[in-house]
């Protein structure tokens, strides 16, 4: 068989499945836009774009300053000579947002995940993450060569009897978003940084979706040691990755993650946006962008935590017409379906951002019920 009859019969498997998938171009800046191939018009509600900072006039031309002065691209890894002015100001924003002492960018959040995972995992310690983690959690846990024990989703007795049955010299972590990507759901962070704190277990919090909380109480846990992972891509409206923490852990990412050492520095104008924009976010029409997105939540789903609003269907063509049905009203929410989410549990995947007007938000609101 040659690679390309393989690939043939592989792709074959997926049609079967009704799971082949392929990028359709939107043709938006925001929530609105034309969709191909027809270039109907239709409203999205999938973007990570929560406070809807990819358009904000600030964060577009900080990039535009950037650009102007560096050009393109960076060249070069960071430890080479990849390293811009704009790469330092952004780390020590990001790390002034999160309470900690330094932060390292990557060029993306899923980049991240496999840097710190793998500098702090290895052959002899113990890895613990939640099932349902993100796929870059998941990868960095299979790249570290760790031993990875998977603790049922938010299952806090389920973590500590693992953490308790771990040899007492064994080095410990615990890795979880704080905001689950295809639930929505949130970790509950501060009792486990207690029990990290209990086991001298690393924690690891990835807070890509954390636009609207939990903040969790580190402070009171000294002894804790704690990295926070996150994104520019999402509430931040750019490219990019970070680790926040203390500067003993965050230095010794710089020398040892792959995913940072082996790869071109983020891009002058994305390091530029991301600063802009943390800089929205910390005043106080960032603050004012958070309530109106917590306001719309409450609009669809009152009393959830997050922009993210799963309408679980549980079967894959159910889901897919209900998706079909949606975009036929102009209102693009995609279908989630294995293997990205567990069997049994395909879903509509709301997601909500501050850029959303009142009038499209109750449409989806009316049109959801109306399913
Ligand atoms: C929880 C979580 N972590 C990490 C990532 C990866 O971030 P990025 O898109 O910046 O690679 C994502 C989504 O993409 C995510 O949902």
């Amino acid at each position: 068989v040659t690679w390309l009859e393989w690939a043939d019969g592989e792709g074959a498997g997926i049609r079967g499945a009704k799971r082949w998938r392929a990028p359709r171009d939107f043709d938006a800046a925001g929530p609105e836009g034309k969709l191909a191939p027809d270039g109907r018009p239709a409203v999205s509600y999938a973007s990570n774009d929560y406070l809807g900072l990819t358009q904000h006039p600030a964060v577009v031309a900080a990039a535009h300053a950037a650009l102007d002065r560096w050009g393109a691209g960076s060249g070069s890894a960071r430890l080479i000579v990849g390293s811009r002015p704009i790469h330092a100001e952004l780390e020590a924003a990001l790390a002034a947002w999160r309470g900690a002492q330094r932060a390292v960018l990557f060029p993306t959040g899923f980049a991240t995940n496999l840097g710190v995972l793998t500098t702090f995992g290895g052959p002899g310690v113990l890895v613990c993450s939640d099932e349902l983690n993100h796929a870059s959690i998941i990868d960095g846990c299979r790249l570290s060569r760790a031993r990875v024990e998977v603790y049922r989703h938010r299952d806090l007795d389920h973590l500590a009897a693992l953490l308790a049955a771990a040899p007492a010299d064994q080095r410990r972590v615990v890795v979880t978003d704080s905001v689950f990507s295809m639930d929505g759901d949130t970790a509950p962070v501060d009792e486990l940084a207690a029990l990290c704190a209990r086991h001298r277990a690393l924690l690891v919090l990835d807070e890509a979706h954390a636009v609207l909380g939990p903040e969790p109480e580190l402070d009171a846990l000294p002894e804790l040691a704690v990295l926070r992972v996150g994104t520019l891509s999402k509430t931040l409206g750019a490219l990019g990755g970070f680790v926040a923490g203390p500067a003993v852990l965050t230095d010794l990412v710089v020398n040892r993650a792959r995913s940072y050492i082996f790869t071109t520095a983020p891009t002058p104008a994305d390091a530029a946006a991301a600063l802009a924009a943390v800089g929205v976010v910390r005043s106080s029409e960032g603050a004012q962008l958070k309530g109106r997105l917590r306001a719309l939540v409450e609009r669809v789903r009152p009393g959830h935590p997050s922009p993210i609003i799963p309408i679980v269907l549980g079967d894959e063509a159910r889901t897919l017409v209900a998706s079909a049905a949606l975009l036929e009203q102009g209102m693009l929410v995609p279908a989630i379906r294995p293997p990205t989410v567990p069997q049994g549990t395909s879903r509509l995947r709301v997601a909500l951002s501050a850029a959303h007007t009142d009038a499209q938000v109750d449409a989806l609101a009316h049109a959801l019920a109306a399913l």
